[in-house]
Parts: structure tokens; sequence; C-alpha cells
């Protein structure tokens, strides 16, 4: 063994030593993930309560209105959703009462195809992965359904998702189930944190779908430190969390959305942060390390995803930025540098009023920042950038991307 074997090895038994005999804050982490459904839900009595009367009149055979459930991210739609459902799905085991359930994120689906099919594995009807229209497997899932003679419970969430990308076929069927066929009784619940697809709603499918609405406020900082607490008492052992640490995870989100799975996320990676330096205790520095690294983690998804053009105009801004000009750069110099990049790659640069519209959306995205300053009649408007994330950020995203990261390999310093 040589002496770099040595040093490896010391390393990784300190790691392995650290996880095993070291301090443990973590008593049970997957109550910290997102698709964990707690056994009680805190400040949402009065959704909770009309939910459940909702559903009722489906158990009852009673003819149903659907129902739309709203509100900003984290806001505990699919927490109390599923919660009230399980519980209705518990409470009838063993008695006359019988309905059939489907529960569909059509985002993850990410066809209507696919949310047929998801439909109709979970009613037991067996549907090919190809080969059908979607009519005729809509048209299976709904003979199907006549055959089953129970009530049909189908919640539709980030429905949103489905009507951007697809229009509103598929829901306009489902709403006609109740009308079209006199043997089916069902009941649509769409859930979205979006309100832009309701204009691409038919008005008649509009107002089928919104009979009735649940409207999820943003919680507190008050209401959300309480929500934390809760779940930091299964999540960590005792004493291992700071109250300011929880006060500040909750003031963070709450300034931010009220959003309730950003102050979870925020306590999982400070004890994450914690557990690797093998500390005890979460403490506000820990918040603000995990809020940097969240924020960090959520500008490399935004330019992982960005299109082609947009990274390019990215990359001409690295290059300006790095080969010296730190100050602000003019736009028109940005669109040269990006037109000399795209042509390198063999393709041709968008126009300026295309590049100007990407450039306003990475300003939008808080990726570069933007000014236009007047220089009166004769100087005209002259609009500058620079970047408004770190360059490292900006770099490790450049790097990774299989066509910017080959083209600016050798450009780099
Ligand atoms: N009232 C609450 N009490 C306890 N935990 C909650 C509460 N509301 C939300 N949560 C938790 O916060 C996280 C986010 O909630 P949920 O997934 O229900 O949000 P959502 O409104 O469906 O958001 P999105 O629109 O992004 O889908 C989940 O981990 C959930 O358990
Ligand atoms: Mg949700």
């Amino acid at each position: 063994m040589n002496s770099d074997d040595n040093n490896y090895s010391d390393i990784i038994d300190e790691i392995f030593d650290r996880a095993i005999y070291g301090p443990k804050i973590f008593k049970n982490k997957l109550v910290l993930f997102h698709d964990y459904i707690p056994k009680r839900l805190l400040f949402r009595e009065e959704q909770i309560s009309k939910l459940a009367r909702h559903l009722t009149t489906l158990i009852k055979h009673q003819r149903t209105s659907n129902l739309f459930i709203y509100g900003k991210p984290g806001t505990g739609k699919t927490a109390v959703t599923r919660y009230v459902i399980n519980r209705l799905l518990e409470k009838i085991k063993g008695t006359d009462f019988k309905f059939i359930f489907s529960y569909v994120n059509c985002r993850l689906a990410g066809t209507e195809y696919r949310v047929i099919k998801y439909m109709a594995d979970s009613i037991g009807l067996k549907l090919p992965f190809t080969g059908l229209s979607t009519e005729e497997a809509f048209n299976r899932l709904k003979n199907h359904l006549v055959n089953l003679k129970k009530p049909f419970l189908v919640v539709l969430d980030e429905v949103d998702a489905l009507i951007i990308r697809y229009g509103d076929n598929l829901l306009y069927s489902l709403t006609r189930l109740n009308y079209d066929e006199s043997d089916i009784i069902a009941m649509i619940i769409g859930i979205s944190n979006d309100l832009r697809f309701k204009e691409m709603l038919d008005p008649r499918v509009l107002s089928s779908l919104s009979e009735e609405e649940i409207i999820f406020k943003p919680y507190t900082a008050t209401e959300l430190e309480q929500i934390l607490w809760d779940r930091i008492q299964l999540a960590f052992f005792d004493n291992t969390v700071d109250q300011g640490a929880v006060k500040l995870a909750a003031a963070i989100s709450g300034s931010e959305n009220g959003d309730a799975r950003k102050a979870l996320d925020l306590i999982r990676v400070a004890g994450e942060i914690v557990e690797a330096q093998g500390g005890n205790k979460i403490t506000t520095d820990h918040i603000k390390m995990a809020y940097n690294s969240i924020d960090r983690e959520r500008t490399l998804e935004v330019i992982r995803t960005l299109p082609l053009h947009s990274k390019l105009i990215i990359g001409a801004l690295y290059l300006m930025t790095i080969g010296g000009q730190n100050n602000r750069i003019k736009s028109s110099v940005l669109y040269q540098k990006y037109s000399l990049l795209t042509g390198e790659i063999g393709e041709s640069p968008l126009s300026s009023r295309r590049f100007y519209s990407l450039l306003t959306e990475l300003s939008l995205l808080g990726i570069v920042n933007r000014r236009i300053d007047n220089y009166g009649r004769r100087g005209g408007r002259v609009t500058t950038v620079k970047f408004d994330v770190p360059l490292t950020l900006i770099k490790k995203s450049l790097v990774e991307d299989p066509i910017i990261g080959d083209l600016l390999i050798n450009k780099f310093d």
C-alpha cells in the first residue's frame, strides 16, 4: 500500500466513523421528504372539513359536483387532499359504502394518454402502454366504469400541467361522464397552484370544474413555525434544533410565499449540513447555509432547463465578464459576441428582437441584471447587463451542458 492509499483510507475512515459513531441528529429523516403525508395537518380545519363534507355526497351515491382546489405552492393542497381521502377509505372499510378512487399527478404523468392509463391502472383496467388513441383509451375507461357501478373519484393534481400542454379535451370528457352516462357517478377534484390555465378552458368545462372551490392561503411565519416544530419532534432527536433556527426558517419561508415545503426543506438541508460537519445542533447559521445551498441548486436547475439560445447568451456574457470586462456589458456588444458563438456551433443567431426578449426573461429569472440608461436625444437609450448570480455558479452550469460545455471548454481560463 503506498502513502496515497493511506491518505485516502484515513479520509474514508473519518467519514464513516463520523457517520457511525458521531453525534446523530436525525431520528427519522423520511418525515421531511416531500411525499410524506403527516398524521396531523395544522391550520387547515376549514379546508379539511369542507373537503370531507363534499366527499360524503359521493359515497352516498348522490349526484355530486366537481371541486377545484387552488393555492400557492407548499400550502398543503396535496397533503390535505390525500389525507382526507385516506381517512375516508379507512372509514368505509367493511361497510356498504364504496367508491373507486384514482389519484394522478398530471405533471408527472406527462401526457393525456398517461393520465388515462394511470386512472385505468388504479381501477383495475389494463391498458397497453402505446397503440391506442386517447379516445379509444377513454372509451374503455368509461365502459369499465359503467360495469363497475361504483362512484368514481378522480384527483387530478397539478392539472394545469395537463391543460397548458394538451388543452381541455380530457377534462371535458371527464366532466361529461355524469351527463352522458346515467350509470356513472363521477367526481373530479382538480388541484393547481397556477391559475393561468383557467383561461384555456372552455367556459362549460370551467364552470363544471369549479362548481365548488377550496382556497388554500399561504401560511404566516407563525403558522410555519408551529408546522415545523410539529415535524421536528418526529424528524430529530431532542435538543438538536435551536429555537432561533426554527424562527428563522419560518420567517424566510413566510416572506417567500408562505410555503411549508420550503420551510421543511430548510430544516432538512440544515440538518444534513450539521451532520456532515459532525455537529450536534442546528443553529441559525446552518439555516442560512441551507438557504444558500437551496438557492444555488435552484439557480443551477433554472439555467439547466433554459433553451439553447438563452444558454448561448449566458455563455457570451460569461466570456466577456471573465475576459476582464468586469463592468456592465452593453447589450449590443453582447449580441455580437452571442452571434459569433452561435455561428461556431453552426446555428444562426436569433433576431435582435428575440435576443432582447430572451435577455428580459433572463433578468426576470434573476440571472442577469439589466439596466437601461437614457443619454438624451443624441445618446439614445443604452441597455447594459451583468450577472446577478456568482460567476462560479454560471461556470458550473455551462460546463455541465453538453453543447455549450464543449464549445466553451477551450475558452475558459
Ligand atoms: N398544514 C400543514 N401541516 C403540516 N404539514 C404541512 C401542512 N401543509 C403543508 N405541509 C407540508 O408541506 C409540504 C408541502 O405541502 P403540499 O405538498 O401539500 O403542498 P401543495 O399545496 O400541494 O404544493 P404544490 O402546489 O407545489 O403542489 C408537505 O411536505 C406537507 O406535508
Ligand atoms: Mg401539490
